[in-house]
């Protein structure tokens, strides 16, 4: 897919406003950013006003009403609709979440939302996540182990060793959390940020893999690992109740105590 950056110095104006239905009684604006490379225009705000009572009870529920009730050209990501694909990430009402999880009665005024924060756009609530894919791809988020597994069996780990990777299997990879990194914001080319460390750490973390001293040596850099400089919002974030900031404190920990 081809990658748009905004326009530099472009502000975001005033857009189209699509009025509730007549009769509709329990009424709320959802204030929208919308930006489409291929016009040419700055990015703006587009308001829809969605009768409630005629719409599901998650914003996913009013963005999918959105789209096929009252402006097919709204574009943004969802599959799952239940919290686990991690496609429906986006900026709302200030905060990182998922659109699916995150109940309408929770916003108290108008709905306000926009892309993820700091990343290139790629149309109005998608970004553009291939920098942070290739980030992923970097720590090699897989088993690696130069030992053959038993014949006639998988490899095992006691209780206790699974149970250390408690809290990082659940990362679903929606980027709430290295978007909201004021450090992944400024260094985010050469900072890993917290989600893909949480998924570096996933690895480090399990009994089976034979690769950790190597995946050590490839974190310690001023850059990919020390600029969390321990801001947590990363944790403050996460629609999984995740504590990347705690696994990244666990990989500074690991290096500090190695005997070199
Ligand atoms: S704790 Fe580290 S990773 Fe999390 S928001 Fe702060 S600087 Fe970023
Ligand atoms: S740690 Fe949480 S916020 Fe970050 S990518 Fe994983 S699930 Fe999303
Ligand atoms: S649609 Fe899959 S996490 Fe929201």
């Amino acid at each position: 897919m081809a990658t748009f950056t905004l326009p530099k110095n472009s502000t975001i104006t005033k857009g189209k406003h699509f009025p509730a239905p007549a009769g509709a009684k329990n009424v709320r604006a959802f204030k929208i950013y919308r930006w489409d490379p291929d016009s040419g225009e700055n990015p703006r705000t587009d308001t829809y006003d969605i009768d409630l009572d005629q719409c599901g009870p998650m914003v996913l529920d009013a963005l999918i009403k959105i789209k096929n009730e009252v402006d097919s050209t709204l574009t943004f990501r969802r599959s799952c609709r239940e919290g686990i694909c991690g496609s429906c990430s986006m900026n709302i009402d200030g905060l990182n979440t998922l659109a699916c999880l995150k109940p309408i009665e929770d916003v108290k005024a108008e709905v306000r939302i926009h892309p993820l924060p700091h990343m290139p756009v790629v149309k109005d609530l998608v970004p553009d996540l291939s920098q942070i894919y290739a980030q992923l791809r970097s720590v090699e988020p897989w088993l690696k182990a130069d030992t053959p597994p038993p014949p006639d069996g998988e490899r095992l780990q006691s209780k206790e060793e699974r149970a250390k990777l408690d809290g990082l299997w659940e990362c679903i990879l929606c980027f709430c959390c290295s978007t909201a990194c004021p450090s992944y914001w400024w260094n985010g080319d050469r900072y890993l940020g917290p989600a893909v460390l949480l998924q570096a750490y996933r690895w480090i973390a399990d009994s089976r893999d034979e690769h950790t001293g190597d995946r050590l040596d490839a974190l310690e850099d001023p850059f990919k690992l020390y600029r969390c400089h321990t801001i947590m919002n990363c944790t403050r974030t996460c629609p999984k109740g995740l504590n990347p900031a705690q696994a990244i404190g666990d990989i500074k920990k690991m290096l500090a105590e190695r005997v070199v």
